[in-house]
């Protein structure tokens, strides 16, 4: 990608080349616990194309996993203490001894890694203690689910090395899948869905993962949007999803379902005839503005979802446009997630040509995607930094990528 003469020079954060990935986290792994590690396992960070905040709600979503990676070298120890070492952090090694791993006592980036050993082990699974290096090209707290390809790096190695065989087939990556939701849940203390970790896990190279919440089956899509391409806008805006905002859009949803009698809003939409009628009803059932807005998101999304997934197999990249924009709009205006760095990256791509806009992931920062036609990236990604600079923001980063392959 270039930039035009004159015009802003724009930061696009590229992927590694596997043998790099590799290569970083041997020498770090070396270089800190003085002996080769035994492997080197990666996984994907993602980009949800639409269906965000559906995934607690029982929904559907659309993700794609990136070519950018989550690196983990490991060796197998015979007992239970668990060593790491990051390059994003401070050299120091962070360890704990997995007989100390519970809910609420573990604190640091570690968390994350030694939850899914917990997990595993809480499982049911013969898992021992490890040494292992981590580097990554994910964006660090970008809404591109660096935590999920942490988890999942982790995850596929652990299997590997416990012998576990899980990371085999599809039935297994899900029970990967779910260790690495409880460890975010439970120990590393984010209330999240679980779709970021079905996309590092379970995605196919070359495909969308249609993922259905509610039973946890999946559908692979190819992802080729002939005369398109895919522009990802780190809006650098400050991104956390474990300072309440998240948990309490999640406890609101589940109140409302409590309030309408089921399990998931999903399943409350299911039951209707079709989106207006369901809509209807469950307005007519909730009291509280503030629940409406955000339930009728939940079920206008998962609708859009639908629709979506039926334009992407049509090849209809038009409509598929259109409802990123009205995904967007809606988790501005009721779901109230996005940011003004958000709604400017949108704004802005969509004025330089994209055809379809929406911020992606849990939103209040992070990341946003347009859809632009082909080799207009460096253009529109231009523009967006233009508008940027003249708000007085700072500067936003670019990534581009196909749909990449799963957590091996
Ligand atoms: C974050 C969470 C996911 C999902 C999205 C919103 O990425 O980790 O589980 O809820 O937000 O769609």
């Amino acid at each position: 990608m270039t930039t035009t003469p004159g015009s802003p020079v724009f930061t696009l954060l590229p992927a590694w080349s596997a043998h790099e990935g590799a290569e970083r986290v041997r020498t770090l792994f070396e270089a800190t616990f003085g002996a080769p590690a035994t492997g080197v396992w990666s996984a994907p960070g993602r980009v949800n194309l639409i269906g965000e905040h559906t995934d607690y709600n029982g929904g559907l979503c659309l993700p794609i996993a990136l070519e950018h990676r989550c690196y983990a070298a490991l060796s197998r120890r015979t007992d239970t203490l668990v060593r790491l070492v990051s390059a994003q952090g401070d050299g120091e090694v962070w360890e704990i001894d997995l007989a100390d791993v519970s809910p609420g006592a573990v604190t640091g980036w570690g968390a994350y890694v030694a939850g899914v050993a917990w997990a595993l082990r809480e499982a049911g699974h013969d898992v021992t203690g490890f040494e292992g290096a981590v580097d990554s090209c994910v964006p660090f707290g970008a809404g591109l689910s660096s935590s999920a390809s942490l988890e999942a790096a982790f995850a596929i190695a652990i299997d590997d090395i416990a012998g576990l065989g899980l990371g085999a087939d599809d039935a297994g990556r899900s029970t990967l899948v779910a260790a690495c939701v409880r460890a975010e849940n439970e120990i590393a203390g984010a209330a999240t869905g679980g779709m970021d970790q079905a996309a590092s896990l379970r995605a196919r190279d070359g495909y969308a993962l249609a993922l259905d919440c509610l039973d946890g089956s999946v559908h692979h899509e190819p992802f080729d949007p002939a005369g398109y391409e895919l522009l990802v806008i780190d809006t650098r805006a400050p991104h956390e999803l474990n300072d309440g905002q998240y948990a309490s859009r999640r406890a609101t949803c589940d109140a409302a379902a409590e309030v309408l009698g089921v399990a998931t809003l999903r399943e409350w939409l299911d039951a209707g005839t079709d989106l207006e009628t369901s809509l209807a009803a469950a307005l007519g059932r909730l009291v509280d503005d503030t629940t409406r807005r955000r339930v009728r998101h939940v079920l206008t999304e998962i609708d859009r979802t639908r629709a979506a997934f039926a334009a992407m197999q049509a090849g209809d990249w038009g409509t598929f446009g259109l409802l990123m924009d009205a995904s967007h709009a809606s988790l501005r205006d009721d779901y109230e997630v996005t940011v003004r760095e958000l709604d400017l990256a949108v704004e802005a791509a969509r004025t330089a040509g994209a055809i379809g806009a929406r911020m992606t992931g849990g939103g209040f920062g992070g990341s946003a995607i347009a859809l632009v036609p082909a080799g207009t990236s460096a253009a529109v990604a231009t523009a967006v930094v233009g508008a940027f600079v003249a708000a007085g923001l700072r500067e936003p980063a670019f990534l581009t990528s196909r749909a990449a392959g799963p957590a091996a």
